[in-house]
């Protein structure tokens, strides 16, 4: 598949343990490492010592499901379940439901087509882009108040196409290449998702000889009346190949088993009250819209309702070649429970101080090159040296300003392994902040895993950065031609909570 000149294969052997990573061999020079507490320990190796290859083109071929119930901008709550066929066509079935626990389906779309890889993509490294093209939009309803209801939506938008009252558990044609009608509009249906794409393939720590294969489509933009003309610049939670799935993942199994007569129904649970309290890190490197790929640690102080955030920021998809570090803390106050967003919880932070520090050339480079006093001392950063720049404001260059709130939303779930795992509101698409309370997220970013449920650091932050520094003193010149794009990312960086 794909029109690639060479084929790459790019292996990560990301180790929990051994002398083999120097970042490891570094620590331990420090007589830091089994100091090391658990949640810096966790970034450091975030893929818990799993063995992770990243195939270039990507292979979509397979039978690719969701492994939650997933929220989309509006909100939206749904299942996926995508099958890509040898002959490059796919077979898309995407599964609405009215509740966040994917338990009472409403309707099904089901979509046909071709795709073609492209290139990869300049945009996101480590994503490639492709074409997609539609054959054929179809509709099935669960319930006869949502085919009552949605007859009408839909008969409005396509001009009366639709003939007779529309009954569940019957497929309707919504679209398809030769008709004249388009009854799909009314959803603001795409599947631009499928411009974007990466598979990676990992053998876990626990089970060395299971292989997991995950596939990671395009994002959708956070504002629902965007969505027709948005080109994914980051990636949704990554869907599993069904053959090669995590055996932990119930999700998995129900929805490789559905049809569009037959959707997915989701064992119930309990929403968990959401407790900002204790540490919590990212367990991918994840990745902002606009090149920004990023690690995250957030402290949680719930005695006196203060917070710590640090953003490590990178120029590279596996979160290697560190380009800036931002330290934020500040207070934050609980709402109430989200009306727009059924199982999440509104909170409001505030940011009152924050540091910088610069962890490449680059990066230093272009902080020195503001000029005022709008972003630290003028003309004094250096490579990895932390600068507070509370004093002026924030950092213009970074599109910080201080004092700064942003509107935000949360909800908590415990993994199959009874970890809790903490979700904060997606960004606004258009890389603006949600400052207003009108701006809160309907929706969410890759989860942050428990790795304390204490706020006690036990603190060797200067060893921890000192190591990181040493880290990225190994990082080749490669990234100056990504000059371009690190000005961008630093741009578009704002707060990223
Ligand atoms: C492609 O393959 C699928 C599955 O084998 C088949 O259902 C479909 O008809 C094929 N499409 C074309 C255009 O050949
Ligand atoms: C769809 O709209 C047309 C004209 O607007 C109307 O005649 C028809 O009854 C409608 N169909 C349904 C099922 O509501
Ligand atoms: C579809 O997009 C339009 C604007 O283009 C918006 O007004 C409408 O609310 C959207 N519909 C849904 C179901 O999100
Ligand atoms: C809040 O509490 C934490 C931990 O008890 C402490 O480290 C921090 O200094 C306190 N912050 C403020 C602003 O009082």
């Amino acid at each position: 598949m794909g029109s690639f000149p060479v084929v790459v294969l790019v292996t990560l052997w990301v180790w929990a343990e051994g002398s083999a990573d120097s970042h490891l061999s570094l620590g331990k020079t420090f007589g830091q490492s089994n100091k090391d507490s658990r949640c810096q320990h966790m970034l450091k190796h975030l893929h818990n010592g799993a063995r992770i290859t990243v195939q270039m083109p990507p292979h979509v071929e397979g039978h690719w499901v969701s492994t939650s119930c997933e929220v989309r901008p509006g909100p939206e709550f749904l299942t996926r379940s995508y099958r890509f066929y040898p002959n490059n066509t796919f077979q898309a079935h995407q599964f609405y439901y009215e509740d966040n626990h994917c338990i009472k389906p409403t309707y099904t779309l089901v979509s046909h087509g071709r795709l073609r890889l492209r290139q990869a993509s300049w945009i996101v490294r480590g994503g490639t882009e492709a074409d997609y093209q539609l054959h054929r939009v179809q509709i099935v309803y669960h319930t006869a108040t949502v085919a009552k209801e949605l007859t009408q939506r839909l008969n409005y938008s396509c001009r009366g196409a639709v003939r007779g009252p529309w009954e569940p558990g019957v497929i309707y044609e919504l679209w398809n290449e030769e008709g004249g009608h388009d009854c799909s509009k009314e959803l603001n249906f795409t599947m631009h998702e499928l411009q974007l794409l990466r598979v990676e393939k990992q053998y876990l720590l626990h089970n060395p000889d299971h292989l997991v294969e995950e596939l990671f489509l395009g994002d959708i933009h956070t504002e629902p009346s965007q969505r027709l003309y948005y080109k994914p610049s980051s990636y949704q939670n990554p869907l599993q190949n069904a053959k090669n799935h995590d055996h932990s993942c119930i999700a998995c199994r129900i929805i490789y088993r559905s049809d569009e007569f037959h959707p997915p129904i989701l064992p119930p649970r309990a929403d968990p009250t959401v407790g900002l309290y204790g540490q919590w890190v990212s367990q991918h490197c994840e990745v902002r819209p606009e090149v920004l790929f990023l690690t995250r640690h957030f402290i949680f102080h719930d005695n006196n309702h203060t917070w710590e955030g640090h953003y490590y920021h990178y120029s590279d998809p596996t979160c290697k070649h560190p380009t800036f570090t931002i330290y934020a803390q500040g207070r934050y106050s609980r709402g109430l429970h989200s009306t727009r967003v059924m199982g999440g919880t509104d909170f409001v932070f505030k940011v009152n101080h924050m540091r910088v520090t610069p962890m490449d050339f680059t990066t230093t480079s272009l902080l020195n090159v503001f000029s005022g006093n709008e972003c630290g001392v003028q003309g004094s950063w250096q490579v990895g040296v932390e600068q507070d720049v509370t004093l002026t404001n924030g950092c213009v260059a970074l599109g910080i300003r201080l004092p700064h709130t942003e509107y935000e939303l949360f909800r908590m779930e415990q993994d199959a392994h009874g970890h809790y795992l903490l979700y904060n509101g997606q960004r606004p698409s258009d890389g603006t902040s949600p400052d207003r309370p009108e701006k809160r997220a309907t929706s969410y970013q890759m989860p942050l895993i428990q790795c304390s449920s204490s706020s006690q650091r036990s603190d060797h932050s200067r060893e921890e950065e000192e190591s990181l520094l040493l880290y990225s003193s190994d990082s080749p010149g490669w990234h100056r031609s990504f000059h371009k794009y690190i000005a961008l990312a630093i741009v578009t960086a704002l707060l990223c909570f």
